[in-house]
């Protein structure tokens, strides 16, 4: 779809950038807000394109961080929402709507892919939301609270899952609930071995965190099928199906993150997991579920669902009509259009491009990730794969200037996050590529 340049059509005039900025400064909490050096204000959206408030177009990357899944102000979801808000805007779970029953069985029947016993969900309104229900579930089926996540993992900012969150930078919330161990992560270019030799380490590492942290039994072992905020790092296909085993003989259930990976963006699949073949007892989403609307939702087995029997538990927003209407729009797009095979197509264009890029620029350490999740870790050069972090600043920035907008990430800062809108085109593609080229020649 080409821009349409919307801004001067719809927009009312608004505050400059810089008028923006002080007023943020001035009444919102001192916590880090927008990215860039001279940050910049987009104030509309058209499929994959943004807009500043001077109808600077933008091509989107990072997809309000891996959100917008069938892109900005599609025109389906956006009738969808219309029609919806006319209607009925909300309702709490104390009456009967038609929509949430039906959206929970279509959903639980996309994780019949992995897990044919799926069947009963749960709505919330974000992704640490879903992840705290899926521990008040794992807890009260197994009668355990012994949890394990992922080193340089992240799964929310609620007191729980920010203790999930194996990234110093991100835990910052002290004290925590006690019963969190951390597994290493399978992290292959970084391991002194090969790809193989760096899953059996990670595998090796979590028997021993479950013999030696735990009471032997737990109730759950968080993973995220491709780390988003931890730098698109990606497990080798055999450490799902090994870590669920090893899970599984410690009596925990295995809780699969798949709040960015999840509605097509790993390309082919509707869920990430399935390029591992690996058996979740619960899936938790968010973000790309409902295109920028907040919803979440955790999906699991009635055997699981039904230790909740009898519990008193609440939650005013999650699975209201408008949040429905909008995940259900989002996944009539994601089928039609089948935007994972569109993920899978145009990330296969974006990798190669980028891995081409890799073999004349020693300062691309590693390109990784799936369909449109794709990392590209940047170091001072390839013998030392020293974290380069202030490169990948410079090349954001560059990249910004160039009207390509990505996203940063890792632990150490040193990754370039790709996850634009699924409704990429391949020119979309090499034009990132293209802009990366040139990004790193100006740095
Ligand atoms: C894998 C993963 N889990 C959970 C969360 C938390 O979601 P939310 O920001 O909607 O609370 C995020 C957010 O980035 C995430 O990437």
């Amino acid at each position: 779809m080409s821009p349409k340049n919307p801004v001067s059509l719809k927009s009312p005039k608004t505050l400059s950038a810089a008028e923006v900025a002080a007023v943020r400064a001035a009444h919102l909490m001192p916590l880090p807000g927008p990215m860039f050096a001279k940050p910049i204000q987009i104030v509309e959206g058209n499929m994959q394109f943004l807009f500043d408030e001077n109808g600077k177009e933008y091509l989107d990357g990072f997809a309000g961080v891996a959100t917008v899944s069938i892109g900005h102000s599609h025109p389906h979801f956006v009738a969808k929402l219309k029609a919806q808000i006319d209607k009925l805007q909300h309702e709490p779970p104390l009456y009967l709507h038609p929509a949430v029953g039906a959206f929970a069985k279509r959903l639980a029947d996309k994780a019949k892919t992995v897990n044919p016993d799926m069947e009963v969900c749960f709505f919330t309104n974000s992704g640490s939301e879903a992840n705290e229900m899926a521990a008040f579930v794992a807890k009260t089926y197994t009668g355990r609270h012994d949890f394990i996540a992922v080193q340089r993992s992240y799964h929310g900012r609620t007191l729980l899952t920010t203790a999930l969150t194996g990234q110093h930078n991100w835990r910052n919330q002290q004290p925590y609930p006690v019963g969190v161990s951390f597994t290493p992560t399978d992290y292959a270019y970084r391991f002194a071995g090969t790809p193989e030799q760096s899953t059996a380490a990670a595998l090796h590492g979590l028997e021993q965190t479950l013999k030696t942290a735990t009471q032997g039994k737990i109730a759950a072992f968080y993973g995220e099928t491709i780390m988003g905020v931890g730098g698109l790092i990606t497990p080798g296909r055999s450490y799902f199906s090994g870590a669920v085993e090893l899970v599984h003989r410690h009596g925990g259930l295995f809780i699969c993150d798949e709040v960015q990976a999840g509605v097509g963006r790993t390309g082919e699949h509707y869920f990430g997991i399935q390029h591992w073949g690996a058996k979740p007892d619960i899936i938790v989403m968010a973000k790309g579920l409902g295109n920028g609307y907040p919803i979440g939702a955790i999906i699991t087995t009635r055997a699981i669902a039904d230790s909740m029997k009898g519990l008193l538990h609440y939650n005013t927003f999650g699975g209201g009509p408008m949040a429905i209407a909008a995940a259900d729009a989002v996944m009539d797009v994601v089928e039609k259009d089948d935007l994972a095979g569109n993920s899978k197509k145009v990330g296969d264009r974006l990798i190669g491009g980028l891995k081409k890029l890799q073999l004349k620029e020693e300062r691309v350490g590693d390109v990784r990730g799936m369909g449109l999740m794709i990392g590209v870790e940047l170091v001072k050069d390839r013998k030392s794969k020293e974290f380069a972090p202030e490169l990948t600043v410079r090349v954001v920035e560059s990249m910004k200037d160039q009207g390509v907008l990505i996203g940063k990430g890792g632990l150490e800062g040193n990754t370039l996050r790709i996850q634009p809108p699924l409704c990429w085109t391949v020119q979309d593609a090499d034009r990132t590529v293209a802009a990366l080229e040139q990004a790193l020649k100006d740095a």
